[in-house]
């Protein structure tokens, strides 16, 4: 078996993190002699920059064949004025959609030491692991038609399409009953089927699908009702199971209940299990290259690389185990920074995680 790992800076902060992700998986490769052959290319606005194009054909040709994929982030103001076919978003569109990775885990996991970086009350967060499941190949994302057009009267129109075919629901929600039966056995399935017909027939999909998972128990809820809940007591949620714009927008607010968007990392897996890995946040520009983004969230998701992708548990273990030691340590970069910790840059957190797993060892 090969082990194929690519890294896609992209553009912002991604180089920064990636960077200390890959110093990460190339110790763990050498201490548990994994095999691991790691490549590079370039995505999004860097690869608008060299080539013109956010995924030029040899990033996909690459991707196609890793084994695992592990992406910084993509966008930045730089791009911001191209045509939406061409901006660097595309890029990571494409990647998602071409390799069909529709069902993205984003699981919201406080590590207990950063309880109080949360923006909510610790007994609210304390203990809060929840695992969001987001269709991500689907949905408004991809929905045809869309464009902007003017109409006869001469005003201009936007306008997109949201989409689910009963495949496409039932596929990610075998996802979130999976992995519920992994974990406390509860799917809430997150919707707007007081309003959206594509939603009611999500739901009625979901109530079919439940049926061959008697042993876990499913519930509905709004999504406005879910975003409110989540920061009222996110504790009562085990899996969320939602579409593509639901889940992207649910993941960000999740993410603040960790302390962090940069402590929330993701896979995207397809029907054989082929990945896409990157944090949730996005390329932060306004602190791209200047040693202040923190990479916990890209490290964590390279261990899930290790992991899902690629069958290594236990060096997946220790990264993650040296991550929580980095936090006992009480190391913090300024986003999960509070009182009485120590303030370190991006460099300084990769460092940190390396010896930590050196001594793991
Ligand atoms: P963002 O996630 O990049 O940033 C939001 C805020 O969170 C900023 O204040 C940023 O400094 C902070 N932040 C994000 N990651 C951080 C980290 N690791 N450490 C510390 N702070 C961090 O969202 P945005 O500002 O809305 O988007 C910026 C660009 O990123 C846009 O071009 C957007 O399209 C793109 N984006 C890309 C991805 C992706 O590639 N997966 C995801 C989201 C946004
Ligand atoms: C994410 C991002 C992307 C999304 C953008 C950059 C296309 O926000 O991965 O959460 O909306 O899926
Ligand atoms: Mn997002």
């Amino acid at each position: 078996m090969t082990n194929k790992v690519l890294f896609l800076p992209g553009d912002g902060i991604g180089p920064d993190i990636i960077a200390q992700t890959e110093r990460v998986l190339r110790r763990a490769d050498e201490s548990f002699s994994l095999g691991l052959e790691f490549d590079e290319a370039k995505v999004g606005g860097a690869a608008i920059d060299a080539t013109g194009v956010p995924l030029p054909d040899d990033t996909m040709a690459k991707a196609r064949e890793a084994d695992g994929i592990l992406l910084g982030a993509v966008g930045g103001p730089k791009w911001d004025a191209l045509d939406m076919a061409v901006r660097p978003e595309k890029g990571l569109l494409g990647l998602r959609s071409g390799l069909g990775l529709f069902g993205n885990l984003r699981p919201a996991f406080l590590y207990p030491q950063l309880a109080e970086a949360s923006s909510l009350k610790p007994e609210v967060v304390s203990g809060l692991d929840i695992l969001i499941v987001r269709e991500l190949t689907g949905g408004i994302y991809f929905g045809e038609p869309r464009g902007i057009q003017t109409r006869e009267d001469g005003e201009r129109e936007g306008f997109n399409t949201y989409r689910y075919s009963e495949s496409e629901i039932r596929r990610i929600g075998r996802v979130a009953f999976e992995s519920a039966r992994q974990r406390n056995k509860k799917v809430c399935s997150i919707d707007k089927a007081n309003v959206l017909e594509v939603t009611v027939l999500w739901r009625e999909v979901m109530e079919e699908l439940a049926k061959d998972y008697p042993d876990v128990e499913l519930s509905h809820m709004y999504v406005d009702n879910a975003a409110m809940q989540l920061v009222r007591a996110p504790k009562q949620f085990d899996v969320i199971v939602t579409g593509n714009m639901f889940g992207d927008i649910l993941s960000d607010e999740a993410a603040m209940l960790t302390g962090s968007i940069g402590m929330l990392p993701s896979a995207a897996l397809n029907e054989s299990k082929q990945g896409m890995y990157e944090p949730c946040h996005g390329s932060a520009p306004d602190i791209a290259g200047q040693d202040l983004a923190n990479p916990l969230a890209t490290i964590l998701s390279g261990a899930m690389m290790l992991r899902y992708s690629l069958g290594y548990e236990q060096a997946a273990d220790a990264i993650e185990k040296a991550v929580s030691d980095v936090l006992d340590q009480g190391l913090r970069t300024p986003d999960i920074h509070f009182e009485g910790t120590r303030k370190v840059g991006t460099n300084e957190m990769g460092e940190a995680v390396l010896a930590a797993l050196d001594k793991r060892l």
